[in-house]
């Protein structure tokens, strides 16, 4: 069942945060519902502007049409992750997506106010969640390149006006984290401080996490040792998704880490089996190792368990 992250958020706030997973492709969405239905925990789809390009937008369209219908028991929202503002018009537009994000925070405060309003006026019309972005992650996001000493954190004076001013749902916040597989190469971590600070300001309003990956050092280690040449770097302890839940994160962006799986699986399996040439075996294990890992995540998220309190909720409205 598609339900809107609004919906979803209404549940979570200062209880758990949403599990929200990045798909390109048919084994990532199965091992992604197999994964949350396993775990029994609501989740939210993301496709980026890439997933949309990388086969055809209709042909991952289908895909998730397809998986809700095999897995009926499953809640989750689809969801377009950093939109550009014709991009997010487009998906409202499509009667597919029950969650955009407009991301113009590269703009200034009044250029990206500007733009986050015409999408939530659009967006709301139909029923639709959106999510912005206030501040500067460090990383890619898409194809905007921010290096970490231009990234900025996000000011909570300026999130309140924001919120006020852009009618937006949810808000993704700048704390520290940043895209990709090299986030902190020393002792950094979230800043909680100025979560709290932000949640002051606007109690009960979901807040967004990006760059939520773990980068967890035996998935690196694993891939290197099959012939891989990925750096190192730590990545957000995932210890760390209940507190930032309690100071009212209620959806944290997971990509980098399942990329990470799928190469594990893939370089093991091609390293050790040199002679094979079938893609269905490796495929079967990654399908079987994601649904382990989404699994895994939801707990540490706290959404593990959730799903009938989600189902009464959304089925009473
Ligand atoms: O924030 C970006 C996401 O990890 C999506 O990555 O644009 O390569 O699909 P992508
Ligand atoms: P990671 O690169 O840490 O997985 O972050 C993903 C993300 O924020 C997608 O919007
Ligand atoms: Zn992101």
């Amino acid at each position: 069942m598609i339900v809107t992250t609004k919906s979803l958020f209404e549940v979570a706030y200062g209880k758990f945060a949403v599990g929200a997973y990045n798909i390109n492709n048919l084994e990532q969405t199965m091992g992604l519902f197999r994964g949350n239905l396993d775990s029994k925990a609501p989740f939210i789809i993301q496709i980026s502007k890439g997933a949309r390009a990388y086969t055809d937008k209709r042909m991952l369209e289908a895909i998730i049409r397809t998986a809700d219908q095999m897995f009926p028991e499953a809640i989750f929202a689809v969801h377009l992750d950093h939109g550009d503002e014709k991009t997010a018009l487009e998906c409202v537009e499509s009667g597919f997506y029950s969650s955009v994000m407009i991301d113009a925070s590269h703009e200034p405060f009044e250029g990206n106010v500007a733009a986050t309003r015409r999408v939530v006026e659009a967006a709301h019309k139909r029923g639709i969640s959106v999510e912005a972005e206030i501040g500067q992650l460090g990383g890619v996001e898409e194809d905007i390149k921010v290096d970490e000493g231009n990234a900025h954190l996000t000011n909570p004076q300026e999130a309140l006006a924001f919120v006020r001013q852009s009618g937006c749902d949810s808000l993704a916040c700048a704390i520290g984290t940043s895209h990709g597989a090299y986030k902190f190469s020393g002792s950094q971590g979230l800043h909680f401080d100025v979560l709290a600070e932000i949640q002051k300001l606007l109690p009960n309003f979901p807040l967004v996490m990006h760059g939520s990956s773990s980068v967890p050092k035996e998935e690196v280690d694993r891939i290197n040792a099959a012939g891989g040449a990925i750096k190192g770097s730590k990545g957000v302890d995932e210890n760390q998704f209940r507190r930032a839940s309690e100071l009212g994160v209620t959806k944290v962006n997971i990509d980098t880490d399942g990329r990470l799986v799928w190469t594990r699986v893939h370089r093991e399996y091609f390293r050790d089996k040199p002679a094979e040439f079938d893609l269905r075996p490796p495929g079967k294990i990654f399908m079987a190792e994601y649904a382990k890992f989404i699994a895994h995540k939801n707990v540490k998220l706290g959404s593990a368990g959730r799903l009938d309190e989600v189902r009464a909720h959304v089925t009473k409205k």
